[in-house]
């Protein structure tokens, strides 16, 4: 049975993406089997992502797993107490990161409206032995996995605010990340329109590290540009995976999900092409 204190009614999108935060302290409490098969399901239609990759993924228990073998298994102390994982693969193919951040961020969501905690984790897990899990086909990577559970204690939702108000140095302000079509000049939320939603739904997104390295353009009414600040040493040098893509999987997922939920027109394109900007890497264009 579903405990009433693990459902949230009337929580959307924009919600869920506020409300989600990343949690290393875990409870002992098995999830409850509603939120397991609700999970199980969602896992089951996590779909295409924007590039045309159909990620994988698997709900890991690793509680009746042998000591030895829980062992091998680990996060390096970064996580604790959690017996539950999601685990994510996907075809090592061009957009395969980007596809897999957007579709397990769908899942990361869907587990932050059943009142379940997780933590994207990229970089500090023992990949080889979560991959064995996995049954990984030759041209497959296994990019990240979350463990999924409740909290060791109970995290206030004036925490869970707080990294989003002025001032908050855990997310760059609007004036860093958002600008007008010449790429300089800052997008104010009045000149977004109805998508400072969407815009304002990537600026809370999570990513490697925090380093927040989506930029968007607005080139005209309804149409947007996503670029990446790449971090070289966090993207290419820390890990064999290129985790900024995955961040900006994410960050398609949020702006997507927000805009359908307020009925704004428009998709992810891959075929479109923004202006070249110094420093900035094209990823994709949103458009009616
Ligand atoms: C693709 C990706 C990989 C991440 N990898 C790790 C990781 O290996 N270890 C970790 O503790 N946190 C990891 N994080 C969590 C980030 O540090 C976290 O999202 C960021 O600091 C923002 O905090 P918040 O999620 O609480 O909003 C990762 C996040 C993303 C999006």
């Amino acid at each position: 049975m579903l405990s009433e204190k693990y459902v949230t009614p009337g929580m959307n999108t924009m919600d869920s993406i506020q409300n989600r935060i990343s949690v290393r302290r875990y409870s002992d409490s098995a999830i409850d089997d509603y939120s397991r098969q609700e999970m199980e399901r969602c896992l089951q239609s996590a779909g295409e992502g924007p590039f045309g990759s159909n990620p994988r993924f698997k709900m890991l228990n690793i509680k009746p797993l042998s000591r030895d073998e829980q062992n091998k298994l680990g996060s390096y102390g970064f996580i604790r107490g959690a017996h539950l994982y999601i685990l994510g693969a996907v075809k090592d193919q061009e957009g395969a990161l980007i596809d897999l951040g957007f579709c397990m961020e769908k899942i990361i969501l869907k587990a932050t409206r059943l009142g379940l905690e997780t933590c994207w984790l990229g970089g500090t897990f023992k990949r080889t032995a979560f991959a064995s899990k996995m049954d990984l086909a030759d041209e497959e990577l296994l990019p990240a996995i979350t463990p999924v559970g409740y909290a060791a204690k109970e995290i206030p939702a004036e925490k869970r605010k707080a990294r989003f108000k002025p001032g908050s140095k855990k997310r760059r302000p609007w004036t860093k990340l958002f600008f007008e079509a010449d790429g300089k000049t800052p997008l104010t939320e009045k000149a977004a329109g109805p998508f400072s939603g969407p815009l304002e739904a990537v600026r809370m997104a999570p990513s490697t590290s925090n380093r927040q390295p989506w930029r968007i353009i607005k080139e005209s009414e309804g149409c947007f540009h996503l670029y990446l600040k790449e971090h070289k040493i966090i993207n290419r040098f820390l890990s064999k995976i290129q985790l900024q893509n995955i961040d900006m999987g994410i960050a398609m997922c949020h702006f997507d999900l927000v805009a359908r939920e307020r009925g704004l027109p428009g998709q992810w394109l891959k075929s479109f092409a923004g202006p070249e900007l110094s420093g900035l890497q094209y990823i994709a264009t949103w458009k009616k």
